[in-house]
Protein backbone atom coordinates (compact mmCIF):
# COMPACT_ATOMS: atom_id res chain seq x y z
CA UNK A 1 0.00 0.00 0.00
CA UNK A 2 1.17 3.60 -0.66
CA UNK A 3 0.45 5.78 2.80
CA UNK A 4 0.90 9.64 3.01
CA UNK A 5 4.57 10.37 2.73
CA UNK A 6 5.27 8.06 -0.54
CA UNK A 7 6.50 5.07 1.64
CA UNK A 8 5.87 2.20 0.55
CA UNK A 9 4.60 -0.53 2.75
CA UNK A 10 4.93 -4.10 2.11
CA UNK A 11 4.02 -5.95 5.41
CA UNK A 12 1.64 -7.86 6.65
CA UNK A 13 -2.05 -6.39 6.84
CA UNK A 14 -2.14 -3.44 8.86
CA UNK A 15 -4.84 -2.51 10.73
CA UNK A 16 -5.50 1.37 11.93
CA UNK A 17 -7.86 2.02 14.74
CA UNK A 18 -11.18 4.33 14.12
CA UNK A 19 -13.96 5.46 16.13
CA UNK A 20 -17.26 4.92 14.63
CA UNK A 21 -20.93 5.10 15.07
CA UNK A 22 -22.88 1.79 15.06
CA UNK A 23 -26.87 0.85 16.67
CA UNK A 24 -26.36 -1.28 18.78
CA UNK A 25 -29.85 -2.55 18.67
CA UNK A 26 -32.92 -1.76 16.71
CA UNK A 27 -34.57 0.88 17.86
CA UNK A 28 -34.63 4.96 17.85
CA UNK A 29 -31.31 6.75 17.78
CA UNK A 30 -30.65 6.16 21.40
CA UNK A 31 -29.62 2.75 20.31
CA UNK A 32 -26.21 4.74 18.74
CA UNK A 33 -23.25 4.07 20.47
CA UNK A 34 -19.49 5.57 19.35
CA UNK A 35 -17.20 2.45 19.26
CA UNK A 36 -13.44 1.73 18.63
CA UNK A 37 -13.03 -0.22 15.51
CA UNK A 38 -10.52 -1.70 13.00
CA UNK A 39 -9.83 0.08 9.72
CA UNK A 40 -8.14 -2.69 7.41
CA UNK A 41 -5.96 -1.40 4.83
CA UNK A 42 -7.07 -1.10 1.75
CA UNK A 43 -7.43 -3.74 -0.92
CA UNK A 44 -7.03 -3.61 -4.72
CA UNK A 45 -8.94 -0.90 -6.36
CA UNK A 46 -9.81 0.80 -2.38
CA UNK A 47 -8.18 4.48 -0.75
CA UNK A 48 -8.31 4.89 3.15
CA UNK A 49 -10.23 8.10 3.83
CA UNK A 50 -9.42 10.47 6.80
CA UNK A 51 -13.49 11.37 6.85
CA UNK A 52 -13.66 15.46 7.58
CA UNK A 53 -17.85 15.02 7.44
CA UNK A 54 -19.76 12.66 7.36
CA UNK A 55 -23.69 13.67 5.97
CA UNK A 56 -26.62 11.95 7.70
CA UNK A 57 -29.67 10.50 5.85
CA UNK A 58 -33.04 9.56 6.71
CA UNK A 59 -31.95 5.92 5.32
CA UNK A 60 -29.90 5.48 8.39
CA UNK A 61 -32.06 5.75 11.27
CA UNK A 62 -34.40 3.98 9.07
CA UNK A 63 -32.34 1.10 8.69
CA UNK A 64 -31.99 0.44 13.01
CA UNK A 65 -35.72 1.18 12.84
CA UNK A 66 -36.69 -2.46 12.58
CA UNK A 67 -38.86 -1.45 9.23
CA UNK A 68 -36.56 -3.37 6.96
CA UNK A 69 -35.06 -5.94 9.00
CA UNK A 70 -35.05 -6.98 12.76
CA UNK A 71 -32.12 -9.71 11.80
CA UNK A 72 -30.08 -9.26 15.05
CA UNK A 73 -26.75 -10.73 12.60
CA UNK A 74 -26.46 -7.36 11.37
CA UNK A 75 -25.76 -5.70 14.66
CA UNK A 76 -24.02 -3.81 15.17
CA UNK A 77 -24.74 -1.64 12.51
CA UNK A 78 -21.58 0.65 10.86
CA UNK A 79 -24.10 3.57 9.29
CA UNK A 80 -23.60 6.76 6.87
CA UNK A 81 -23.55 6.49 2.82
CA UNK A 82 -21.62 9.69 1.89
CA UNK A 83 -18.74 11.53 3.41
CA UNK A 84 -15.84 13.51 2.87
CA UNK A 85 -12.45 13.59 3.44
CA UNK A 86 -8.94 12.92 2.88
CA UNK A 87 -6.93 10.01 0.91
CA UNK A 88 -4.45 8.80 3.53
CA UNK A 89 -3.53 5.34 1.82
CA UNK A 90 -4.28 4.05 -1.18
CA UNK A 91 -4.15 -0.13 -2.29
CA UNK A 92 -2.77 -1.58 -5.45
CA UNK A 93 -4.53 -1.01 -8.73
CA UNK A 94 -6.25 2.48 -7.77
CA UNK A 95 -5.80 4.29 -10.73
CA UNK A 96 -5.81 8.13 -10.33
CA UNK A 97 -6.08 8.71 -6.86
CA UNK A 98 -2.99 9.21 -4.27
CA UNK A 99 -2.00 9.93 -0.64
CA UNK A 100 -3.30 13.46 0.23
CA UNK A 101 -5.90 13.93 -2.79
CA UNK A 102 -9.28 15.52 -1.33
CA UNK A 103 -12.40 13.58 -1.84
CA UNK A 104 -16.45 13.10 -1.34
CA UNK A 105 -17.19 9.68 -1.39
CA UNK A 106 -20.78 7.75 -2.34
CA UNK A 107 -21.79 4.93 -1.70
CA UNK A 108 -19.50 3.93 0.99
CA UNK A 109 -20.27 2.04 3.95
CA UNK A 110 -19.64 2.34 7.50
CA UNK A 111 -19.11 6.67 6.90
CA UNK A 112 -19.50 8.06 10.24
CA UNK A 113 -16.34 7.36 11.19
CA UNK A 114 -12.87 8.93 11.60
CA UNK A 115 -11.39 6.62 8.30
CA UNK A 116 -13.29 4.34 5.68
CA UNK A 117 -12.05 2.26 3.40
CA UNK A 118 -13.80 3.14 0.30
CA UNK A 119 -13.76 1.62 -3.41
CA UNK A 120 -11.76 4.29 -5.93
CA UNK A 121 -14.77 3.65 -8.11
CA UNK A 122 -17.24 5.72 -5.61
CA UNK A 123 -15.28 8.85 -5.07
CA UNK A 124 -14.86 12.40 -6.93
CA UNK A 125 -12.73 15.24 -5.83
CA UNK A 126 -14.00 17.65 -3.38
CA UNK A 127 -14.89 20.96 -5.61
CA UNK A 128 -12.53 23.18 -4.30
CA UNK A 129 -14.99 26.36 -3.41
CA UNK A 130 -17.12 23.44 -1.27
CA UNK A 131 -16.24 23.09 3.07
CA UNK A 132 -15.98 19.84 4.21
CA UNK A 133 -19.65 20.12 5.63
CA UNK A 134 -21.92 20.43 2.79
CA UNK A 135 -19.10 18.78 0.65
CA UNK A 136 -20.26 15.51 2.20
CA UNK A 137 -23.85 16.22 1.48
CA UNK A 138 -23.71 16.45 -2.14
CA UNK A 139 -23.88 13.40 -3.47
CA UNK A 140 -26.75 10.79 -2.32
CA UNK A 141 -29.20 14.01 -2.47
CA UNK A 142 -28.12 15.05 -5.94
CA UNK A 143 -28.08 11.78 -7.32
CA UNK A 144 -31.49 11.08 -6.40
CA UNK A 145 -32.58 14.31 -7.56
CA UNK A 146 -30.61 13.87 -10.94
CA UNK A 147 -32.75 10.61 -11.22
CA UNK A 148 -35.97 11.88 -10.58
CA UNK A 149 -35.63 14.65 -12.86
CA UNK A 150 -34.33 11.69 -15.04
CA UNK A 151 -36.51 9.79 -15.07
CA UNK A 152 -39.80 12.14 -15.65
CA UNK A 153 -37.74 13.08 -18.72
CA UNK A 154 -37.83 17.13 -17.60
CA UNK A 155 -36.98 19.24 -19.81
CA UNK A 156 -36.92 23.42 -20.70
CA UNK A 157 -40.41 24.25 -20.66
CA UNK A 158 -41.82 22.02 -17.96
CA UNK A 159 -43.72 23.20 -15.17
CA UNK A 160 -42.20 21.06 -12.31
CA UNK A 161 -43.85 20.65 -8.54
CA UNK A 162 -41.92 19.69 -6.19
CA UNK A 163 -43.33 18.37 -2.85
CA UNK A 164 -40.50 18.78 0.17
CA UNK A 165 -38.64 21.55 -1.72
CA UNK A 166 -36.85 22.35 1.38
CA UNK A 167 -35.66 19.23 2.11
CA UNK A 168 -32.18 17.64 1.69
CA UNK A 169 -33.26 16.07 -1.82
CA UNK A 170 -35.74 18.75 -2.51
CA UNK A 171 -33.60 21.44 -3.00
CA UNK A 172 -31.19 19.64 -4.87
CA UNK A 173 -34.45 18.55 -7.65
CA UNK A 174 -35.59 22.34 -7.12
CA UNK A 175 -32.33 23.85 -8.41
CA UNK A 176 -31.80 21.19 -11.02
CA UNK A 177 -35.06 21.34 -12.91
CA UNK A 178 -34.38 25.27 -12.57
CA UNK A 179 -31.01 24.73 -14.61
CA UNK A 180 -32.85 22.19 -16.73
CA UNK A 181 -34.57 25.38 -17.98
CA UNK A 182 -38.03 24.25 -16.51
CA UNK A 183 -40.59 26.29 -14.50
CA UNK A 184 -40.37 25.17 -10.31
CA UNK A 185 -43.63 25.19 -7.83
CA UNK A 186 -42.05 23.90 -4.64
CA UNK A 187 -43.97 23.30 -1.53
CA UNK A 188 -42.44 23.80 2.07
CA UNK A 189 -43.38 25.51 5.43
CA UNK A 190 -44.02 28.68 4.91
CA UNK A 191 -40.44 29.77 7.24
CA UNK A 192 -38.26 28.28 4.33
CA UNK A 193 -40.53 30.17 1.51
CA UNK A 194 -37.54 32.46 1.29
CA UNK A 195 -35.03 30.17 0.07
CA UNK A 196 -37.27 28.48 -2.81
CA UNK A 197 -37.58 31.66 -4.08
CA UNK A 198 -33.68 32.40 -3.45
CA UNK A 199 -33.47 29.11 -5.33
CA UNK A 200 -35.64 30.05 -8.43
CA UNK A 201 -39.02 28.40 -7.25
CA UNK A 202 -42.43 29.42 -6.55
CA UNK A 203 -43.17 28.44 -3.37
CA UNK A 204 -46.41 27.18 -2.01
CA UNK A 205 -47.63 25.83 1.24
CA UNK A 206 -48.44 22.13 1.99
CA UNK A 207 -51.60 21.02 4.12
CA UNK A 208 -55.19 21.67 3.67
CA UNK A 209 -56.09 23.51 0.50
CA UNK A 210 -52.81 22.45 -0.98
CA UNK A 211 -55.02 21.57 -4.30
CA UNK A 212 -57.18 24.96 -4.89
CA UNK A 213 -53.47 27.21 -3.93
CA UNK A 214 -51.93 25.10 -6.54
CA UNK A 215 -54.60 25.78 -9.07
CA UNK A 216 -53.97 29.37 -8.32
CA UNK A 217 -50.10 29.30 -8.93
CA UNK A 218 -51.00 27.38 -12.67
CA UNK A 219 -53.23 30.45 -13.78
CA UNK A 220 -49.20 32.27 -14.07
CA UNK A 221 -47.16 29.26 -14.99
CA UNK A 222 -49.56 26.96 -16.90
CA UNK A 223 -50.19 23.21 -16.41
CA UNK A 224 -48.13 21.24 -14.28
CA UNK A 225 -46.33 18.59 -16.44
CA UNK A 226 -44.01 17.28 -14.15
CA UNK A 227 -44.45 16.00 -10.09
CA UNK A 228 -41.86 14.83 -7.73
CA UNK A 229 -42.25 13.73 -4.30
CA UNK A 230 -40.21 13.48 -2.00
CA UNK A 231 -42.29 13.14 1.09
CA UNK A 232 -44.90 10.46 0.49
CA UNK A 233 -47.70 11.84 1.90
CA UNK A 234 -51.33 11.04 0.46
CA UNK A 235 -51.63 14.72 0.16
CA UNK A 236 -48.63 14.74 -2.14
CA UNK A 237 -49.32 11.63 -4.00
CA UNK A 238 -53.06 12.81 -4.62
CA UNK A 239 -52.43 16.29 -5.90
CA UNK A 240 -49.46 15.03 -8.13
CA UNK A 241 -52.14 12.99 -9.56
CA UNK A 242 -54.84 15.36 -10.09
CA UNK A 243 -52.80 18.10 -11.30
CA UNK A 244 -50.27 16.54 -13.78
CA UNK A 245 -51.75 14.16 -17.02
CA UNK A 246 -49.43 12.29 -17.57
CA UNK A 247 -48.76 9.59 -14.78
CA UNK A 248 -45.15 8.09 -16.31
CA UNK A 249 -44.30 12.33 -15.28
CA UNK A 250 -44.99 11.33 -11.81
CA UNK A 251 -42.12 10.25 -9.44
CA UNK A 252 -42.11 9.38 -5.59
CA UNK A 253 -38.94 8.50 -3.83
CA UNK A 254 -40.42 7.92 -0.34
CA UNK A 255 -44.69 6.90 -1.32
CA UNK A 256 -43.54 3.75 -2.10
CA UNK A 257 -46.82 1.89 -0.67
CA UNK A 258 -49.48 3.67 -3.00
CA UNK A 259 -46.92 4.00 -6.32
CA UNK A 260 -47.96 0.79 -8.11
CA UNK A 261 -51.75 1.50 -7.43
CA UNK A 262 -51.73 4.72 -8.62
CA UNK A 263 -49.22 3.86 -11.78
CA UNK A 264 -46.74 6.55 -10.75
CA UNK A 265 -43.14 5.68 -11.04
CA UNK A 266 -41.04 4.34 -7.58
CA UNK A 267 -37.53 5.41 -7.27
CA UNK A 268 -34.73 4.40 -5.27
CA UNK A 269 -34.16 1.14 -2.55
CA UNK A 270 -38.04 0.50 -1.98
CA UNK A 271 -40.01 -2.60 -2.95
CA UNK A 272 -40.52 -2.28 -6.96
CA UNK A 273 -38.86 0.79 -7.11
CA UNK A 274 -36.35 1.69 -10.19
CA UNK A 275 -33.14 2.08 -8.14
CA UNK A 276 -31.49 4.24 -11.09
CA UNK A 277 -28.20 2.76 -10.39
CA UNK A 278 -26.16 3.96 -13.95
CA UNK A 279 -28.29 7.31 -13.86
CA UNK A 280 -26.88 7.65 -10.53
CA UNK A 281 -23.66 6.81 -10.41
CA UNK A 282 -22.75 8.78 -13.56
CA UNK A 283 -24.21 11.64 -12.14
CA UNK A 284 -21.60 12.19 -9.13
CA UNK A 285 -19.08 13.94 -11.65
CA UNK A 286 -21.57 16.05 -12.72
CA UNK A 287 -23.12 17.36 -9.15
CA UNK A 288 -19.46 18.04 -8.48
CA UNK A 289 -18.93 20.42 -10.70
CA UNK A 290 -22.23 22.58 -10.50
CA UNK A 291 -21.16 22.85 -6.86
CA UNK A 292 -17.35 24.05 -7.36
CA UNK A 293 -19.07 26.96 -8.64
CA UNK A 294 -21.36 27.75 -6.46
CA UNK A 295 -23.97 26.45 -9.10
CA UNK A 296 -25.43 24.04 -7.06
CA UNK A 297 -26.15 24.94 -3.15
CA UNK A 298 -25.79 22.56 -0.68
CA UNK A 299 -27.32 24.34 2.45
CA UNK A 300 -26.10 22.90 6.01
CA UNK A 301 -28.58 22.77 8.45
CA UNK A 302 -26.71 21.88 11.73
CA UNK A 303 -23.23 20.22 12.32
CA UNK A 304 -22.54 17.51 15.22
CA UNK A 305 -19.40 15.58 17.07
CA UNK A 306 -19.50 11.57 16.58
CA UNK A 307 -20.79 11.67 19.57
CA UNK A 308 -23.67 13.71 19.13
CA UNK A 309 -24.87 11.48 16.18
CA UNK A 310 -28.31 10.74 18.16
CA UNK A 311 -28.83 14.07 19.14
CA UNK A 312 -28.82 14.62 14.88
CA UNK A 313 -31.36 11.51 14.11
CA UNK A 314 -33.35 12.95 16.66
CA UNK A 315 -33.30 16.07 14.55
CA UNK A 316 -34.05 14.47 11.29
CA UNK A 317 -36.40 12.49 12.33
CA UNK A 318 -38.72 15.72 13.25
CA UNK A 319 -39.39 16.27 9.26
CA UNK A 320 -38.46 19.42 8.96
CA UNK A 321 -34.37 19.85 9.10
CA UNK A 322 -33.91 23.05 6.55
CA UNK A 323 -30.72 21.25 5.05
CA UNK A 324 -27.83 18.81 5.55
CA UNK A 325 -27.21 17.36 9.14
CA UNK A 326 -23.53 16.41 9.00
CA UNK A 327 -21.32 14.32 11.53
CA UNK A 328 -17.66 16.12 12.04
CA UNK A 329 -15.69 13.38 13.19
N1 LIG B 1 -35.81 6.66 -2.81
C1 LIG B 1 -34.63 7.26 -2.73
O1 LIG B 1 -33.74 7.02 -3.54
C2 LIG B 1 -34.39 8.27 -1.64
C3 LIG B 1 -33.18 8.98 -1.60
C4 LIG B 1 -33.04 9.95 -0.61
C5 LIG B 1 -34.06 10.18 0.31
N2 LIG B 1 -35.19 9.41 0.25
C6 LIG B 1 -36.31 9.65 1.17
O2 LIG B 1 -36.90 10.89 0.82
C7 LIG B 1 -37.41 11.51 1.98
C8 LIG B 1 -36.86 12.93 2.05
O3 LIG B 1 -35.47 12.88 2.27
P1 LIG B 1 -34.66 14.22 2.58
O4 LIG B 1 -33.26 13.81 2.80
O5 LIG B 1 -34.93 15.26 1.56
O6 LIG B 1 -35.34 14.65 3.97
P2 LIG B 1 -35.22 16.01 4.77
O7 LIG B 1 -33.99 16.74 4.40
O8 LIG B 1 -35.44 15.65 6.19
O9 LIG B 1 -36.43 16.91 4.28
C9 LIG B 1 -37.72 16.62 4.61
C10 LIG B 1 -38.56 17.79 4.13
O10 LIG B 1 -39.91 17.35 4.11
C11 LIG B 1 -40.71 18.49 4.30
N3 LIG B 1 -42.00 18.08 4.84
C12 LIG B 1 -42.27 17.57 6.07
N4 LIG B 1 -43.59 17.26 6.15
C13 LIG B 1 -44.12 17.60 4.94
C14 LIG B 1 -45.42 17.50 4.39
N5 LIG B 1 -46.46 17.02 5.11
N6 LIG B 1 -45.60 17.93 3.12
C15 LIG B 1 -44.58 18.42 2.39
N7 LIG B 1 -43.33 18.53 2.86
C16 LIG B 1 -43.11 18.11 4.11
C17 LIG B 1 -39.96 19.38 5.24
O11 LIG B 1 -40.24 20.69 4.83
P3 LIG B 1 -40.53 21.86 5.86
O12 LIG B 1 -39.42 21.80 6.88
O13 LIG B 1 -40.48 23.08 5.01
O14 LIG B 1 -41.86 21.59 6.50
C18 LIG B 1 -38.49 19.00 5.02
O15 LIG B 1 -37.78 20.02 4.40
C19 LIG B 1 -37.04 10.61 3.16
O16 LIG B 1 -38.13 9.77 3.44
C20 LIG B 1 -35.89 9.78 2.61
O17 LIG B 1 -35.77 8.53 3.26
C21 LIG B 1 -35.39 8.48 -0.71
Amino acid sequence: MLVKGGTRVHSEAVAVSSRAVVASAYGGPEVLRVVDVDTSEPGPGNVLIDVRAAAVNAIDWKRYSGAFTTDPNQLPMRLGYEVSGVVSAVGPSVRWLSPGDEVIAWRVDGGYADRIVASEQVTVRRPSNLDWAPASGLLLTGATAVHTLSATGTHDGDVVLVHGGSGGVGRMVVQLAVLRGAQVVATASPNHHDDLRTLGAIPVAYGEGLLDRLRDVVRTTGPISVAIDTVGTDEALDTSVAVVEDRQRIATIAGFRRAGELGIRALGGGPGADPGTLVREAARAQLAELASDGTLDVRVAQTYALEDAAKAHADGLTGHVHGKLVLLP
